[in-house]
C-alpha cells in the first residue's frame, strides 16, 4: 500500500492538467485492482500449499506415528517387510520399458531419475505396490543409467525383467494407464496389473501409450482428473493432464491409502499443470479403494 500511496501523491494525478479533482487516476485504480488480485491469488495459493503440505505430512508420517520411538533400523526393517508383503499380496504396478529405443540420452537420464523417485515413494508408502520393470535389458542405456544414477539400484525390492508384461500376466488382468483413455480409473484393484508407459516426452508424442494398449487389445484407464479437477486460468494458458510416472504412482499410493481421489490429486497433482480441485460441495463421496 505504501508504494501505491507514493504513486498517488507524487505522480500521475498531480502531473495531469484538469485532473486534480480526481482522487485517483485510472492508472492508479488499475494498479490497485491488479495488486488486490495478486494479493487474493497469493492468499489462496498459500492456503492450497498448506493443505498439500498437511496431506503429504500425514501420509509420510504413517510409519513413524505408529510408534515415534522407532529407531532408523526398525523403520528400515518395517519398510522391508512391507515391501516384501506387497510382493505377495499388493496391487501390481509395472513400468513398460519397451519404448525407450526412440528416446534421447537426456530423456533416458530423466527416466532413470523418475524410476528412483518412483521406488522411493513406494518404499515410504503405507500400502506399497508390487513393482515390476519389464523389457529392461542389462545392456540397455536405461539399465546402465539406472546403475550410474540410482544408489543401490541392484538391491531395489522390485521385479526387474527382460520379459514383456505381455508374457507375465493374463491380458484380461491388465489396465494400461494412459492420459488418452476414455475411461477414468475408479479404484485400485489387487487382482489387476496397472501398467505405466516408461516414457519421458520432452517433445510430447501424443497417444503413444494409448496406441500401444489399443494395439495389444488391453483395457485402458486414465486418472480421474476431469472428474475431480477444473482448469485454472494462468498467464500462459497452459493446461496438461500428462504426468511423469512417479507422479502417477504418488497419486495411486495416496488414493490406495486414503480412499479419496480428491486427497490424492490435491496432494500430488503438480500445480504448474494448470488444474485445481473442484470445490468441496461438488466432491463425490470417497469410494472403497481396493477389492480383495
Ligand atoms: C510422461 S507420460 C507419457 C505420455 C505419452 N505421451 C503417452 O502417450 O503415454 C508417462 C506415463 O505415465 C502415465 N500417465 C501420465 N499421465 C497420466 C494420466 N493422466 N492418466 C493415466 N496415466 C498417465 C502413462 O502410463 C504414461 O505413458
Amino acid at each position: 500500500m505504501g508504494l501505491l500511496h507514493i504513486d498517488v501523491e507524487a505522480g500521475e494525478t498531480q502531473s495531469r492538467p484538469g485532473r486534480d479533482d480526481a482522487p485517483f487516476s485510472r492508472n492508479v485504480l488499475r494498479k490497485q485492482r491488479h495488486w488486490e488480485k495478486q494479493l487474493a491469488a497469493r492468499k489462496s495459493k498459500r492456503k492450497e500449499e498448506k493443505q498439500r503440505r498437511k496431506l503429504r505430512c500425514d501420509q509420510e508420517s504413517g510409519t513413524k506415528t505408529d510408534n515415534p520411538r522407532f529407531t532408523k533400523r526398525v523403520v528400515k526393517a518395517i519398510t522391508k517387510e512391507r515391501l516384501a508383503e506387497a510382493q505377495s499380496t499388493g496391487p501390481k504396478l509395472c513400468v513398460d520399458l519397451s519404448m525407450t529405443d526412440c528416446m534421447s540420452n537426456k530423456e533416458i537420464s530423466r527416466l532413470a531419475g523418475q524410476l528412483r523417485r518412483l521406488y522411493g515413494s513406494n518404499k515410504k508408502a503405507n500400502r506399497p505396490f508390487h513393482l515390476f520393470l519389464t523389457d529392461l535389458r542389462e545392456d540397455s542405456r536405461l539399465y546402465k543409467e539406472c546403475l550410474r544414477m540410482n544408489d543401490g539400484f541392484v538391491n531395489y525390492v522390485m521385479d526387474i525383467t527382460e520379459k514383456s508384461w505381455l508374457d507375465l500376466f493374463p491380458s484380461e488382468d491388465i489396465v494400461y494407464l494412459t492420459p488418452d483413455a476414455e475411461e477414468a480409473l475408479e479404484r485400485v484393484d489387487v487382482d489387476k496389473v496397472y501398467i505405466l508407459g516408461g516414457l519421458v516426452d520432452e517433445s510430447i508424442q501424443k497417444k503413444v501409450s494409448y496406441s500401444r494398449a489399443r494395439e495389444l487389445r488391453v483395457h485402458t484407464a486414465r486418472l480421474p482428473i476431469e472428474e475431480y479437477m477444473v482448469k485454472k486460468s494462468n498467464p500462459k494458458n497452459f493446461h496438461s493432464k500428462i504426468l511423469a510416472i512417479n507422479q502417477v504412482l504418488d497419486i495411486l499410493l495416496t488414493f490406495s491409502d486414503r480412499g479419496s481421489w480428491t486427497d490424492a490429486l490435491q496432494a500430488w497433482f503438480p500445480r504448474g499443470k494448470g488444474y485445481v480441485i473442484i470445490s468441496d460441495e461438488h466432491h463425490p463421496p470417497p469410494v472403497s479403494t481396493t477389492q480383495t
